[in-house]
């Protein structure tokens, strides 16, 4: 196969996977619209709330997922809930981009 089809293909692929929403997530706008989930998932992604989970590193589909479903009432939890009414789609894709992108180093027991 020649280097320039090669090239065509990898383009072809990566634009599969983009997102199909429209709502491309910018990690960067993400980072500055979390100030309010600082507090219980911290800036890093790591749960500063034994309660609240750590995002670092998670999926992004399963992020826009879940705060699209607290957001329509889909998945209950009283303070997500609350959270998640005030995101636009907007909002949800680029948090989840921005906690998506964190890199976690992972070292099983
Ligand atoms: C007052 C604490 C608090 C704040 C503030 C908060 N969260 Fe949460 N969050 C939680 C708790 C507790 C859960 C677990 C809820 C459950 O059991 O479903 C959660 C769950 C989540 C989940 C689901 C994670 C999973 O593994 O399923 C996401 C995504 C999430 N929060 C994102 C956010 C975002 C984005 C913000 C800011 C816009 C935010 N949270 C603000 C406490 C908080």
């Amino acid at each position: 196969m020649k280097e320039i089809d090669a090239l065509a293909l990898l383009g072809a692929f990566l634009g599969c996977l983009a997102p199909v929403s429209g709502h491309a997530g910018d990690a960067k706008a993400g980072r500055q619209k979390i100030t309010t989930c600082q507090a219980c998932h911290g800036l890093d992604g790591l749960s500063k709330n034994p309660e609240a989970p750590n995002l670092a590193g998670q999926i992004e589909g399963y992020l826009i997922k879940s705060l699209g479903e607290y957001k329509s009432g889909a998945r209950q939890n009283e303070t997500m809930n609350i959270v998640a009414k005030e995101l636009s789609d907007q909002d949800m894709a680029d948090v989840a981009a921005y906690y998506a992108s964190i890199q976690v180093d992972v070292l099983p027991p």
